[in-house]
């Protein structure tokens, strides 16, 4: 798939609890090329001293009519704070569309499971599916329900479920303890982004009903374009680069998931 590098100009920016904000951008020339679900953006942030290489974040959204990209981003650190500030009218600068993708392929009972900012990839992937006539399962979780803000762009695609640790919306606890679980075997394939710890477990669940798994990775990255190998992760047919080869990965190729 075709890469680019180009500006974008800030259509609107919105900010939401939990230090998590929405950027819509639209392509100064030309227009958005075709992306995968699971793809992600790397972003140049200016005027910072702090932030000299670029800042991944996937692919949230796109409205291919208007042109516009969505980005689902959470204050972490000088980047992210940085790109909060943007106003609109603002431009911004993008290697696009990076990565490879989640594979959907034959699927026709996808369970996807997100938490915290994972739960960004899997609204384009859960538009995806349903643009095939598929309704995917959509599981969500987050500490609190100040964590998913993004729960009413799903309900015109998904059977959305919602699990919060503190029981403030939905299941109480883990997206691993929700009842949807006692039920994996109804699904061909589960896709799921978020905390390490959480794909992990989802990945042996899977694992243990037999069905495949693919997981987005969000190791920390630099250049996004497979030339400084910072992202590296060990699989069982050796180290592969995260940005290129991945985010996405199946569960059964990562050695961290197979311990
Ligand atoms: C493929 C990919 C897709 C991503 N998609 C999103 C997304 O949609 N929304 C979103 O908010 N974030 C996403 N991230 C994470 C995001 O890139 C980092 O949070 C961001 O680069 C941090 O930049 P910063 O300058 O604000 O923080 P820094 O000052 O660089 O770091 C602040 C803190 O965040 C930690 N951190 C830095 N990078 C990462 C990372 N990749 N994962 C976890 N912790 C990190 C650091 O260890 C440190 O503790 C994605 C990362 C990858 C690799
Ligand atoms: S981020 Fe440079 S090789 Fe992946």
């Amino acid at each position: 798939m075709k890469k680019e590098i180009g500006d974008f100009r800030v259509l609107k920016i919105k900010h939401y609890q939990d230090k998590d904000f929405m950027l819509y951008v639209r392509p100064l020339k030309g227009e958005l090329p075709q992306a995968l679900p699971g793809q992600f953006v790397n972003i140049r942030v200016d005027h910072s001293p702090q932030t000299l290489l670029r800042r991944p974040i996937s692919i949230c959204d796109i409205d291919f009519n208007s042109q516009t990209l969505l980005l689902y981003i959470k204050i972490v650190g000088e980047g992210t704070q940085a790109l909060s500030s943007l106003k609109e009218g603002n431009v911004i600068n993008m290697l696009y569309p990076l990565g490879n993708g989640f594979n959907t392929e034959g699927i026709n009972h996808p369970l996807l499971i997100g938490g915290g900012t994972g739960i960004a990839p899997m609204l384009y992937l859960s538009k995806w599916f349903h643009k095939k006539g598929i309704t995917p399962t959509v599981l969500i979780g987050g500490r609190t329900q100040a964590a998913l803000s993004l729960k009413d762009f799903f309900k015109d695609t998904a059977h959305l479920l919602i699990s919060c640790d503190d029981g403030s919306e939905g299941e109480k606890g883990f997206v691993t303890q929700h009842s949807i679980i006692n039920k994996l075997s109804s699904f061909d394939k589960i896709y799921t982004c978020g905390p390490m710890v959480m794909m992990q477990a989802v990945a042996t669940l899977a694992q243990q009903a037999g069905i495949p798994c693919e997981v987005s990775l969000e190791n920390v990255m630099a250049c996004g374009i497979g030339a400084c190998l910072c992202c590296v992760t060990p699989t069982v047919s050796g180290n592969r680069c995260v940005c290129t080869e991945g985010p996405v990965f199946l569960s059964t190729e990562l050695t961290d998931f197979n311990n």
